[in-house]
C-alpha cells in the first residue's frame, strides 16, 4: 500500500491525538513492560527538588498516579480529553484527586511556577518545535527549578532493522477480560531533518479472534543526537545536571545510546 501524503511528505497532523483505541489501549501495551523504568528516576528528581511539579503529557496517569501515591506533589497537563478521562477514572478508583489541566504544552499558562517539570516517555519529541517548547518550559519553572526529560533515538529504524514504508507487527497483548489487542506500525524517516513519521494501526479482537474495532493514528516525532539535545537545552537556558542512557545510571550517554534521560536546571 502506498504511503498517504495528502499534504506533502512530512506534513503530519498538528498534534498527536491519543484518541479512540490509541487512548484505550495505551495502558494495556505499557503494562506488558512491567514496572515503569522511569518511575524511580522521576521520584528521585521530585525528592531532590521538592515543591509543586508538573508532568507534561501526563496521559492516563500511568506515571502520575504512582508518584501521587508516593506522596509527591505533581500536577498533570494533557491535551487529549480521552486520556484525561481515563486518568480521572483511575485516580478515583485509587482515592486520588489529582490537579489536571487540559491544555497544549506549547501554550499552557498556569499562572504559577513549578519546582520541577517532568517529560517522560518521549513527550518532548511530539512537540512540533521542541526548541520553542523548551523555552516555554523555562518560563514555567521557578529559579533553580529542574526539567526531567527522556528522548529516544530510533536506532532500529535508522539501521534498517524495521522496514521503511511497510506495516509490521509492533505489539500484541491479551487483555484481562479475554479480548486481545494489536498494534501494527509503519514509518518513514527524514534523516536530514531528523523526523520520524509513524502510523499506528490499533485493532481490538474478541476472545475468539473476531475484529471488534480498529483505529489508525499518525504521529510525527523529532529526534536529537546527545550533542543536539545539549544545544537545545543550553539555548533555552538550561544547564544539564546529569544524564543517563537507557534508564541505567551505569550506561554513559554516547552516540550508541538509544534512550537519553536528562535532568537540567533552569539558569
Ligand atoms: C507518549 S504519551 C506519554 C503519556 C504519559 N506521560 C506516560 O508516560 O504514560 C505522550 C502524551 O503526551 C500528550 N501530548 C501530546 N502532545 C501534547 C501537547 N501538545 N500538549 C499536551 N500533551 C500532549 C499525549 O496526548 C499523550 O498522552
Amino acid at each position: 500500500m502506498k504511503w498517504p501524503s495528502p499534504a506533502g511528505p512530512f506534513q503530519a497532523p498538528p498534534v498527536s491525538a491519543y484518541t479512540s483505541l490509541e487512548a484505550r489501549l495505551h495502558d494495556a501495551f505499557w503494562a506488558d513492560e512491567g514496572e515503569p523504568a522511569e518511575l524511580a528516576l522521576m521520584a528521585e528528581v521530585l525528592r531532590d527538588h521538592p515543591g509543586p511539579a508538573l508532568e507534561v503529557g501526563s496521559g492516563s496517569g500511568r506515571l502520575l498516579l504512582p508518584l501521587l501515591q508516593k506522596g509527591h506533589e505533581v500536577e498533570g497537563l494533557e491535551l487529549s480529553a480521552e486520556m484525561l478521562a481515563m486518568c480521572r477514572e483511575s485516580a478515583s478508583a485509587l482515592g486520588l484527586d489529582p490537579v489536571l489541566y487540559e491544555a497544549d504544552m506549547l501554550t499552557f499558562e498556569p499562572g504559577k511556577t513549578y519546582a520541577a517539570l517532568l517529560l517522560p516517555a518521549f513527550t518532548l519529541q511530539l512537540a512540533p518545535d521542541p526548541a520553542a517548547a523548551l523555552e516555554h518550559f523555562h518560563r514555567l519553572l521557578r529559579p533553580g527549578g529542574v526539567i526531567y526529560l527522556s528522548v529516544f533515538i530510533p536506532l532500529a529504524e535508522l539501521h534498517g532493522e524495521l522496514p521503511e514504508g511497510e506495516w509490521y507487527d509492533d505489539h500484541r497483548t491479551r487483555l484481562p477480560d479475554g479480548r486481545s489487542a494489536a498494534v501494527e506500525t509503519r514509518h518513514r524517516l527524514d534523516r536530514k531533518s531528523r523526523i520520524l513519521d509513524r502510523e499506528h494501526r490499533y485493532s481490538l479482537f474478541d476472545a475468539g479472534g473476531g475484529l471488534l474495532d480498529e483505529h489508525t493514528s499518525r504521529q510525527t516525532l523529532r529526534w536529537f543526537t546527545p550533542r543536539q539535545l545539549r544545544g537545545l537545552l543550553a539555548k533555552a537556558g538550561f544547564k544539564p545536571l546529569h544524564a543517563v542512557a537507557d534508564f541505567d545510571a551505569e550506561i554513559p550517554v554516547d552516540d550508541e545510546a538509544q534512550i537519553i534521560t536528562v535532568v537540567a536546571c533552569r539558569d
